[in-house]
């Protein structure tokens, strides 16, 4: 696998390029927005850093020539706007639907056999647009959701433990928003289960601020995050294009799985040249089902908005 293309080249689109060469693991990082010289720019800038990271990677910027994507083996959409202080990531739907949408028309015309990761948001529903977009089976269209926000997970706990991040793996499950389900039962440091070393007060606490981890970030900065989000899907590139086999959780296209049919919601994955190689199945008990079903009913609300909106834009 030689090609990525990033659709977006704003915050979150400009992370993902960089994380994916700094990698030095493609031959090719294609940087394409609609703002004239914004990816030609940043590209630029990108690839005058590589000699001081030492990478090869050639980083090419385009202003909305999707002729210049062409054979791309992967595809991360981030095009769209963000969220300010006092929106949800639901706010976003009208707008982003119809830029998805047409991003990946573009985008699929030039490259047939691409995997495409939907990071715009919100998250389960346009990698919902993307899939029908696209026309692609759904193991080839996913979204970056459930890295991000386990990366977070990882994050607050390593800190409460005061210990190292990498030795914490964790699980979390369903839509990307408040009601996203963090799994401690799943959770280990070194190996052990996160329950035998936090109290459940504080575990409860922590579940709590990952769920608005987003947003705790739109209330500093006034826009969204963008570092943990492009270094979330830049490992999942890296799985797919180093067929690593990965497990890890991302926005799947069910099918009965969960007991859940035609949505995305974060479930885990394995990742690898085919995309997404298996779904993963574990066994809930009644209140963690209880949570995935209620962040279902979420995302399809959201698909319901979405069917409105997109009559509008003539979809
Ligand atoms: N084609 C290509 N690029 C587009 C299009 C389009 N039709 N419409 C918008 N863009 C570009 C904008 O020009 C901008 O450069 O998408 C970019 C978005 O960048 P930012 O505004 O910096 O937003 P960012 O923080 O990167 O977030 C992008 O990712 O995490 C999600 O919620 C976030 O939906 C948002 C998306």
């Amino acid at each position: 696998m030689g090609k990525v293309t990033v659709i977006g080249a704003g915050n979150v689109g400009a992370t993902v390029a960089e994380c994916v060469a700094r990698k030095d693991m493609v031959e090719e990082v294609v940087l394409i927005d609609i703002k004239p010289g914004l990816a030609e720019g940043k590209a630029l800038d990108m690839l005058e850093s590589a000699p001081i990271h030492g990478f090869d990677t050639r980083i090419t910027g385009v202003t909305g020539d999707y002729a210049a994507t062409a054979g791309s083996d992967i595809c991360v959409i981030t095009s769209g706007v963000p969220r300010h202080p006092g929106m949800s990531r639901d706010d976003l739907l009208s707008i982003n639907a119809g830029i998805v949408k047409s991003v990946t028309e573009s985008f699929v015309a030039h490259s047939p056999d691409a995997i495409l990761i939907i990071v715009s948001n919100p998250l389960d529903v346009m990698a919902y647009v993307a899939h029908q977009a696209s026309g692609f089976a759904g193991h080839r269209v996913f979204g970056m959701a459930g890295v991000l926000d386990t990366a977070r997970f990882r994050c607050f706990i390593a800190e409460a433990l005061n210990c190292s991040v990498r030795d914490i793996v964790a699980l979390l499950m369903g839509g990307h928003g408040d009601t996203m389900v963090p799994l401690p039962r799943y959770t280990t440091i070194g190996g052990i289960p996160l329950t035998d070393l936090m109290e459940a007060e504080q575990i409860d606490a922590i579940v709590e601020r990952t769920k608005k981890g987003g947003g705790e970030i739109v209330q500093l900065m006034g826009t969204s995050a963008w570092y943990a989000p492009g270094a979330a899907a830049a490992e999942m590139v890296e799985a797919i294009v180093k067929n690593s086999k990965r497990i890890l959780p991302c926005a799947a296209l069910l099918s009965g799985q969960y007991g859940l049919h035609d949505l995305f919601i974060g479930v885990p994955v394995k990742l690898g040249h085919r995309g997404i190689e298996e779904i993963v199945q574990i066994d809930f008990n009644g209140d963690e089902q209880a949570l995935m079903d209620a962040s279902a009913d979420h995302v399809r609300a959201n698909l319901t908005a979405l069917t409105r909106v997109l009559a509008q834009v003539g979809g």
